[in-house]
């Protein structure tokens, strides 16, 4: 491996400007490469990062056939997640993709595959897990202070945060706000539940404000996706998950997050609504509140929020940075999200049924 660690960016559209910021604040490592199918968007990228020595591309293969890379981030729309991982997988770079994993399972299968033939590692954007009130709450699950955990209810949601773009298309993002901000929503519990394995989905999906008018005069007639998604999930350990997610509705937040175990319960506040109503949620959380019973009485314990400046997209770039310098596994690795992408996936084909599905976790 080279001195610096040898950085391409597939698709370099909006969030490709967070990954070459955190990956600029790094010294060991350099963008050597950006690629993207829009003719001379990556080049005009790489100029405005002030990296006019990376190579501009116009197709992903041949970046990375050309270039030795030791690592990529994926940053191209959903729809192009897969054949870029893999892409990226087969040529011998370890992958920071960004979240949601996929659209369908077919993808998300291509990319367990792929990853476990090179060898090299896949971590999934989730920037909120860096946030040290989302460590807590982990914390405390684990801790088994709660006792055996029941019930999760969670919603992640915007008041008025409807994009436009390249995420409102099927051909693009496939799927809508479900994907879009409910991954983020998913991973709280999940992740702090350590991930068990969904089974069942009862779902819906609607897309009132997507194809709106009044509340999307831009892009009414070519808005494709959910704008709003709720279901009823069976996970693993008898846990019922209770999961709604938005971009747009006449409400202020979709409501705390609860954790309801036999021996007590946990309630996160969701953020200001005010994040909420400028679009601007994407797995942000409020304080915390522990519910339980002292000498028969019972007993509300707040916990102390944790203001903090931590700078959670950088810290995920890092993190993934630091696991192949030093050969550790994946900080958020498939092996999990593959069960967020499971039930994604099931609440899409629920909703599209009707009736409530199980979740198939293929075997890798
Ligand atoms: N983690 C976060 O905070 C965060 C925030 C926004 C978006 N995202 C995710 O990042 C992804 C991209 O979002 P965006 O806002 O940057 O979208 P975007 O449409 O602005 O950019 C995507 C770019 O990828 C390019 N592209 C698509 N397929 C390609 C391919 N096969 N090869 C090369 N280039 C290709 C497109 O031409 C486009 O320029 C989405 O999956 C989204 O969910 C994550």
């Amino acid at each position: 491996m080279a001195e610096k660690l040898r950085i391409g960016i597939i698709g370099t559209g909006g969030i490709a400007r967070g990954h070459a910021r955190s990956y600029k604040m790094l010294d060991n490592v350099e963008i050597v490469a950006g690629a993207d199918i829009v003719p001379g968007k990556a080049r005009d990228f790489l100029d405005k990062q002030d990296l006019p020595h990376a190579k501009a591309f116009e197709d992903a293969e041949t970046m990375l056939k050309e270039m030795e890379l030791d690592a990529v981030s994926v940053c191209t729309y959903n729809q192009t997640h897969a054949e870029c991982t893999v892409a990226a997988l087969e040529a011998g770079c370890h992958v920071l993709l960004e979240k949601p994993m996929t659209v369908t399972m077919e993808q998300a299968v291509q990319i367990l595959k792929a990853e476990k033939k090179s060898g090299k590692i896949v971590t999934v954007g989730f920037q909120p897990r860096y946030d040290p009130n989302m460590i807590k709450i982990r914390e405390i699950v684990q801790s088994g202070e709660l006792g055996k955990i029941y019930y999760v209810q969670v919603g992640g949601g915007r008041r008025r945060g409807m994009p436009g773009g390249t995420f409102i298309s099927k051909e693009t993002a496939g799927v809508g706000a479900l994907a879009d901000i409910g991954c983020y929503a998913l991973d709280m519990p999940l992740n702090a539940l350590g991930y068990p394995k969904p089974l069942t989905v009862s779902a819906s999906a609607y897309d009132y404000f997507g194809k709106s008018p009044v509340y999307n005069p831009q892009n009414y007639q070519r808005f494709e996706v959910d704008d709003f998604a709720v279901a009823f999930i069976r996970l693993e350990g008898g846990i019922t998950l209770d999961f709604r997610t938005s971009w747009a509705m006449h409400m202020d937040t979709m409501g705390a997050t609860l954790f309801l175990g036999d021996k007590a319960g946990l309630k996160v506040a969701s953020p200001h609504p005010e994040s909420a109503w400028g679009g601007a949620w994407d797995g942000t959380v409020g304080p915390l509140t522990l519910y339980h019973d002292k000498f028969g009485l019972l007993v509300e314990t707040p916990i102390p929020y944790i203001q903090n400046n931590v700078d959670r997209f950088f810290e995920k770039v890092k993190d993934f940075v630091d696991a192949v310098v030093n050969n550790r596994p994946a900080p958020i690795p498939t092996s999990q999200i593959i069960y967020n992408q499971a039930i994604l996936c099931g609440i899409m084909e629920s909703a599209r049924l009707g009736r409530e599905v199980e979740v198939a976790i293929p075997e890798v």
